[in-house]
């Protein structure tokens, strides 16, 4: 059977980049659920851990319970797919994290680009838990023998490795037990950042005009794309995104949101002739998608006992499947009591 499992780092209200290139295909798996699936999706905070920062305890409070509701509010629902924190299950990702670390190897690590990005370059500042994330993500994987795995394109690395270390793990342990967990990727999967095209729509980033956040105000939306970067090359617009880096990012969220090949997109604005014109017409493309997600998130938020209820119901399911394979996981390697 198929498990579909995704997470995502609860820092707040999420970015077009998270919902085109994750949150909407969850939900599209979530839509067209089969029986024989099992879809799970979490809050990875204890990855929200690996850059320490100092009185967080209360923002990290505030993040989680934002992480649900816009999940709730995006059209994940509780009664299809599961939603979870990992902290809650975080006995039963740490311990398979352990294993897996067993068996990964540290040149690996050090080839992962997120690590080489964000890593500070003092080798006596450096943290386990940042260069040990991977390893983490695909324990989280791992510990549902999750079989597909909708992410953006900045994940595919980490992908590959949870890839190799089930190969790892079946090889060592002569068994065919953890399958090769496939990653899905939407057909917006790298959103740009507006004011810098060459660079992705990034969650770290300080510049506040860089990325849309799905519960913006329509007035915000608006400013932000009137600023948005793009270029003075031709007022027919097309997708080039080698030479036309902000337009096609544009392009590809009008596309994104209608779910229309960029063909249909291009011969929609081929009739708009100025920037200005353009940006009037990607603007409202993304208010009316947001609307409704921007009304169900004031919604959600105000109501605390169901997100509470949502999120036992979520931990008692994916508890027990944690569980049961854990067990298996300790034969396997060797560490039951069945003499
Ligand atoms: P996170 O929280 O950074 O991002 C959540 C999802 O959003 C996608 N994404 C983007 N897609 C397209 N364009 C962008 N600009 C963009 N920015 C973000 C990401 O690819 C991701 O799918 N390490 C993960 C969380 C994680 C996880 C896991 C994911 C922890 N354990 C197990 C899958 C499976 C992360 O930090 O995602």
């Amino acid at each position: 059977d198929a498990v579909i499992f995704s997470m995502i780092q609860p820092t707040g209200v999420i970015h077009l980049g998270n919902f085109l290139g994750a949150i909407n295909t969850w939900k599209q798996i979530n839509d067209k659920k089969r029986p024989d699936q099992k879809i799970i999706y979490g809050i990875a905070d204890l990855h929200a851990l690996t850059i320490p920062k100092k009185d967080y305890s209360s923002q990290l409070k505030t993040n989680r319970m934002e992480a649900i509701a816009t999940l709730l509010s995006c059209g994940i629902n509780p009664q299809v797919s599961t939603i979870n924190f990992q902290s809650m299950v975080g006995g039963y990702h740490t311990e398979l994290f352990w294993y897996l670390s067993c068996l990964a190897p540290l040149g690996y690590l050090n080839r992962m680009t997120q690590w080489k990005d964000k890593k500070s370059g003092d080798q006596t500042k450096e943290r386990l838990g940042l260069f040990a994330y991977p390893v983490l993500q695909a324990a989280d994987i791992m510990i549902y023998k999750g079989t597909h795995v909708p992410v953006g394109d900045d994940q595919s690395q980490h992908l590959e490795l949870t890839r190799y270390l089930s190969e790892r793990f079946n090889a060592m342990y002569n068994v065919d037990y953890f399958p090769s967990a496939k990653t899905l990727y939407s057909k917006s999967k790298k959103i740009a950042s507006l004011s810098n095209p060459s660079k992705k729509m990034s969650k770290s980033s300080e510049d506040r005009l860089s990325m849309i956040y799905v519960t913006d105000s329509p007035e915000s939306i608006r400013e932000k794309i009137k600023k948005a970067k793009t270029d003075s090359i031709s007022d027919t617009f097309y997708f080039d995104p080698v030479e036309r880096p902000g337009v096609s990012n544009l392009l590809e969220i009008v596309s994104g949101f209608q779910q229309k090949t960029m063909k249909e997109v291009e011969k929609d604005v081929s009739q708009l002739h100025d920037y200005r014109s353009l940006k009037e017409y990607v603007s409202d493309v993304i208010i009316e998608s947001l609307a409704p997600i921007r009304s169900n998130y004031t919604k959600y938020t105000n109501d605390k006992s169901y997100l509470e209820s949502v999120i036992q119901q979520g931990y008692e399911s994916s508890q027990e499947i944690a569980h049961k394979n854990l067990t298996d996981i300790k034969k396997i390697i060797g560490l039951s009591n069945d003499f």
